[in-house]
């Protein structure tokens, strides 16, 4: 809609842009769950091993749009299939802003107090009822003080025994318990895993650093140093500003000469659990995953700050189930900030901080992929690889549909709307189809190349599988462009998509595929360039070589 405003220049995309394919990580294979289970273990860390996005912000412009070349011999021999669209999607969405409310989210701080979840979208996206724990902290009043079971402070002796003492003799006897673990230095060595527990917490007010081991923590086999599991009505947290869990992932690093491992911990897992909550808690450095919840109900997530190594494999993040609330967090890493995985329904991801890292995504999907009624809204990105992104390989089955994305703001990153059908640059026939999903308010500023004048990036990107193309797709209020002293283009890229909005071909449009590219030499409309955020770290976040500090900067949720 606003095209017209802008200067542009309608370009055929293949013969112009390099053929190159980025280097991409292997994938560890997918367990497929169909439905929310309760009480079988899941030791999967979803799809995660190739999800680290491989369009590193750099200064050289040839890597852009790796997969078009692909694309195009995906092409060959094959016809676009689409499904037919339920038209849903004719009701109207709210303008969610203008460019001009990029001012406001350059510094952050806690919100006075903890947000609620906010009304469903239009199309249903959003949470199905409420989240959390059953119970208050005041109802959870019967003490299991690690101290009590053994535990020494002082970070030299290890004090896994001790929670799980803790936790076997004293949570699971009496309902109504807080197993805390106070103040001071903690050291472990190696992982518990925290089986059942009804109408309980876990209260960490210390830093608790987990030693370097590349053997020791497989001694379960989540490979993660605390899992919680099973448990009901439960709430992990800290309530001192000092809850942490320190990783020291940058040994790994440096003792290996090797920036992630598969064998390598996790820091946290929630697996099969119900009403619960995780807030307040610093999470630094882990080796890989920081926080995973995997298949739960009704849980909310917030107030956590994530630091992580400026590598793949950090994600933040990763979360799959049904009804559940993410916000409030902080995240810099280089890989996911906060990720939806298969299977979610009804969710909301909101007020999210995301420095130096991947982005918020959905995904990798491939076979089985169930993914409804997801509202991601108010993110924040620093540097990031993009601000919403979903990737399916081809060779998928399922959807991701009813979603809806607003109000996404960007400074200096990779690509703004980013949908990849062909992601990892995979090539197969049929996929995961895209249906419904709703893009508004994306704000702010593309990292396109600082010198040369080649095809970069854009804004919008959407490669859609040619024999399973997205449909039903809304596109409103994007308003996007460079920063002042990047040279390289600004490109748009609409592949096989429909729906309406922008360059987006109807959904009534003749089925046969279609690229379409715009560049844009001219702001459009509206756009003044992004103030730098305050809380970003840099644009190489914590590094990867150096001990990453647990309580400095201070945490925005103090
Ligand atoms: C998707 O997940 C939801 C929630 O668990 C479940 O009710 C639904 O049956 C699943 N649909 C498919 C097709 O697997
Ligand atoms: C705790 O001990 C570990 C292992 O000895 C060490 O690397 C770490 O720096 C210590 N942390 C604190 C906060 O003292
Ligand atoms: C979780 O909470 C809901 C109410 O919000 C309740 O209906 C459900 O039974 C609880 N789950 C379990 C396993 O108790």
């Amino acid at each position: 809609m606003q095209l017209s405003k802008l200067s542009l220049a309608l370009v055929t995309l293949f013969g112009i842009l390099p053929s190159s394919v980025l280097g991409q990580e292997g994938e560890k294979k997918q367990t497929t769950t169909t439905q929310i289970a309760q009480s079988s273990d899941y030791t999967s860390d979803f799809t995660s091993y190739s999800d680290f996005n491989s369009y590193t912000i750099s200064t050289d412009a040839s890597d852009s749009y790796p997969e078009l070349a692909l694309v195009e011999r995906n092409k060959k021999n094959k016809k676009t299939t689409r499904s037919k669209s339920t038209g849903t999607n004719q009701v109207k969405v709210q303008k969610t802003g203008s460019a001009s409310s990029n001012s406001g989210w350059g510094s952050a701080s806690k919100p006075s107090s903890v947000r609620k979840p906010s009304k469903n979208a239009a199309n249903g996206a959003g949470v199905a009822g409420s989240v959390g724990p059953l119970t208050s902290l005041s109802e959870k009043s019967n003490i299991c003080d690690i101290t009590d079971y053994g535990a020494v402070a002082g970070n030299e002796t290890d004090i896994s025994t001790a929670i799980t003492n803790a936790f076997n003799n004293c949570v699971l006897k009496t309902s109504g318990s807080t197993l805390r673990i106070p103040e001071g230095n903690w050291l472990m060595t190696k992982p518990v895993v925290l089986n059942g527990g009804t109408k309980w917490a876990f209260q960490i007010q210390g830093l608790i650093t987990c030693s370097y081991s590349t053997s020791a923590w497989s001694a379960s086999s989540y490979n993660t140093a605390i899992v919680i599991k099973n448990a009901n009505d439960f709430e992990m947290y800290s309530d001192n500003g000092k809850g942490a869990i320190q990783g020291n992932g940058y040994v790994y690093r440096i003792t290996s000469g090797e920036q992630h491992d598969e064998g390598w911990m996790r820091l946290v897992r929630i697996v099969s659990s119900t009403n619960v909550s995780v807030h307040d808690l610093i999470l630094v450095d882990s080796p890989m995953y920081f926080l995973v919840v995997y298949l739960c109900t009704n849980v909310e997530v917030y107030y956590i700050t994530i630091r992580g190594g400026n590598t793949g494999m950090t994600d933040g993040i990763d979360i799959s189930g049904y009804n559940y609330f993410v916000h409030d967090v902080e995240v810099t890493n280089k890989d996911e900030c906060v990720c939806v995985k298969s299977p979610s329904t009804n969710a909301e991801i909101s007020n999210i901080y995301c420095s130096s890292s991947g982005g918020v995504s959905i995904g990798s999907l491939q076979s089985g992929a169930n993914v409804t009624n997801i509202k991601i809204s108010d993110v924040y990105n620093y540097n990031t690889n993009s601000l919403m992104f979903i990737k399916t390989k081809p060779g998928g089955s399922g959807f991701v549909k009813n979603c809806e994305f607003s109000n996404f703001y960007g400074y200096d990153c990779a690509f703004g709307i980013d949908i990849d059908q062909y992601w990892d640059s995979k090539s197969g026939s049929g996929g995961v189809q895209l249906e419904n999903l709703i893009f508004s308010g994306f704000y702010g500023s593309i990292a396109a190349a600082y010198s040369g004048s080649s095809p970069t990036r854009g804004g919008v990107k959407i490669i859609g599988a040619y024999d399973a193309p997205p449909v039903d797709i809304t596109l409103e209020d994007i308003v996007m462009y460079k920063n002042e002293g990047r040279t390289g283009k600004y490109i748009d890229v609409y592949q096989n998509a429909y729906g309406e909005g922008y360059e987006l071909k109807p959904d009534s449009a003749s089925a046969s595929g279609y690229t379409t590219s715009i560049t844009a030499t001219a702001a459009p409309s509206g756009w003044t360039q992004p103030a730098l955020p305050k809380w970003n770290v840099g644009s190489t976040g914590y590094g990867l070589t150096v001990s990453i500090p647990v309580y400095t900067p201070a945490v925005m949720w103090s």
